[in-house]
């Protein structure tokens, strides 16, 4: 435990994986996760993540979501009503942190009968798959522009959107999470799939503006 100002810091899970050192923490009233060094989220602004489960549509169905965080899109697509929820996380230990509940959301995420938690990398669950999914929602990494992981690049490759396209029910609806809008990616999604949505995000965090976007692509 340490301070940090008057705010006490609880660490709530630390552990190295081979991608890197994860960090859960509480600050005050707020959890931040920290990956491989970088600050992932926390929970003052989550309505981006909310807004993803709903760019899922009023009826979800099953959805794939590449990404657990701190479990705000999954929840919210059990709100909404989605039927079958597979989460994919890489990082091992914070699969382990949901199942024991280490937050209050986390554990009420990983033990809803809907929702089944998976270890790995998401592009390649997709590829290992036949399955089909009513939405995939993909937020990983901050966007093209910024990564955490370098090697999460792949995700936004034609190659890994057009399989992800593939793995989808007719209609379904395949969602990018971007901490700042990318061309380069609206316009593989929309050679990929015809038609791309851009769904702006505006956040204020910390007196400074910002603009997330989530990109929709329907299959
Ligand atoms: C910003 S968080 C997701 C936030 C989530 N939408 C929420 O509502 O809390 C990104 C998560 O993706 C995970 N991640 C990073 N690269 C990944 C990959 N290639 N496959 C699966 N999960 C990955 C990170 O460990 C982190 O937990």
């Amino acid at each position: 435990m340490s301070h940090h100002g008057r705010v006490e810091i609880v660490v709530l899970g630390r552990a190295d994986t081979p991608d890197g050192e994860v960090v859960l923490r509480r600050r005050g009233d707020i959890v931040e996760l920290v990956v491989n060094g970088v600050f992932a989220m926390d929970t003052v602004e989550v309505s981006s993540e909310l807004a993803l489960a709903d760019a899922a549509g009023t009826t979800p169905g099953r959805v794939l979501v590449g990404g657990l965080g701190l479990g705000f899109t999954a929840a919210r697509l059990l709100g909404n009503g989605a039927t079958g929820i597979d989460v994919v996380e890489r990082a091992g230990p914070l699969v382990e942190w949901a199942r024991a509940g280490v937050t209050e959301q986390l554990g009420r995420v990983a033990t809803d009968p809907a929702v089944t938690l998976h270890h790995g990398d998401v592009v390649g669950f997709v590829r290992g798959t036949d399955r089909v999914w009513d939405a995939i929602l993909l937020d990983v990494d901050n966007g093209p522009s910024f990564l955490i992981h370098a090697d999460n690049a792949e995700v936004y490759t034609a190659g890994c959107l057009a399989d992800c396209l593939d793995r989808l029910t007719p209609g379904g609806r395949l969602l990018v999470w971007c901490e700042t809008a990318s061309s380069p990616l609206e316009l593989t999604l929309r050679r990929l799939a015809g038609r791309v949505e851009v769904i702006d995000v505006p956040i204020a965090r910390e007196g400074r503006e910002f603009t997330y976007a989530l990109y929709r692509a329907v299959r």
